[in-house]
């Protein structure tokens, strides 16, 4: 391929020279300019969406529902290229935080944590691993004061109702404003094996339902019970997923616009 490449752009200089001669000023310079080789092509395959670097993975193994993938393009297309800190709770195989370093690109910081010590080595820079369980809020803000900011989490954990909890008591308050707080896996807040069971209290579904009424607490006279309403903007539900954005916001406000009666 690259050999035919360089016979192609061979061929472009000797018609651009014959023109020249002929006094015929040509575009081909502008064209040439733009020739690439395969390596340059495959990289920029590769800086395409999710779904064609998940699919297309060939190295550490990466564990996701298929339904996830839209979800991350959806949110973190406007992430791709920027220096974007995320924390993944659970490595697993390291196949997840390579997945995350090749969409993001190498701006980003991107750190996993994980109970299991193998996981520390499954890792490469500049992506990190640090051991230790997401229920425990010192370690979890200790990854965070490493990390620098937090503009991401994604909870792929250990799917326990009471993990999932602590985790976001204790990261949420570290997100930056305009963060994203995801949940995955949540289907296992029906399952009592999980702490979990149908609607009941303290699941990652509990946890959605309650932000939700969080977010609109300028409506109703309970307290806010995870998070201040005034720094929810969003609360998205997905099968087996859920995504919080987070959000400074003043109280809400309405106004009627028009000129009919
Ligand atoms: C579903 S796997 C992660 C899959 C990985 N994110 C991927 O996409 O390929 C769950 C991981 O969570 C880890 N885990 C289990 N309990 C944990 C805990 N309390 N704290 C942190 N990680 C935990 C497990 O060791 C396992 O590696």
């Amino acid at each position: 391929m690259v050999a035919r490449n360089r016979f192609v752009r061979f061929r472009a200089r000797i018609l651009e020279k014959i023109l020249r001669r002929l006094g015929i000023r040509s575009v081909t310079n502008a064209i040439d300019r733009y020739w690439i080789d395969l390596a340059d092509a495959e990289r920029r395959r590769a800086a395409t969406g999710i779904e064609d670097i998940f699919y297309a993975n060939t190295g550490r193994v990466v564990h996701k529902w298929i339904d996830y993938l839209p979800v991350y393009e959806r949110f973190f297309a406007p992430l791709r290229g920027s220096n974007v800190h995320m924390l993944e709770i659970g490595v697993f195989k390291g196949g997840s935080l390579e997945m995350w370093r090749k969409y993001f690109g190498p701006e980003a910081t991107i750190f996993g944590i994980d109970i299991d010590p193998a996981c520390a080595d499954l890792a490469d820079p500049p992506n990190q691993v640090r051991i230790g369980s997401q229920d425990d809020p010192a370690f979890l803000s200790g990854v965070v004061s490493e990390m620098g900011r937090l503009d991401v989490v994604l909870d792929d954990g250990s799917h326990f109702a009471d993990h999932q909890l602590a985790s976001f008591r204790a990261l949420w308050p570290l997100l930056e404003d305009g963060g994203l707080y995801i949940i995955e896996d949540m289907h296992t807040a029906y399952w009592p094996s999980h702490g979990g069971g149908l609607r009941t209290k303290g699941t990652a579904a509990w946890m959605a339902k309650t932000l939700l009424d969080d977010m609109n607490a300028w409506f109703h006279d309970g307290p806010e019970q995870l998070a201040p309403k005034d720094e929810i903007g969003a609360v998205c539900a997905f099968e087996s997923m859920i995504v919080i954005e987070k959000r400074k916001k003043e109280p809400p406000g309405h106004i009627q616009i028009g000129a009919g009666v």
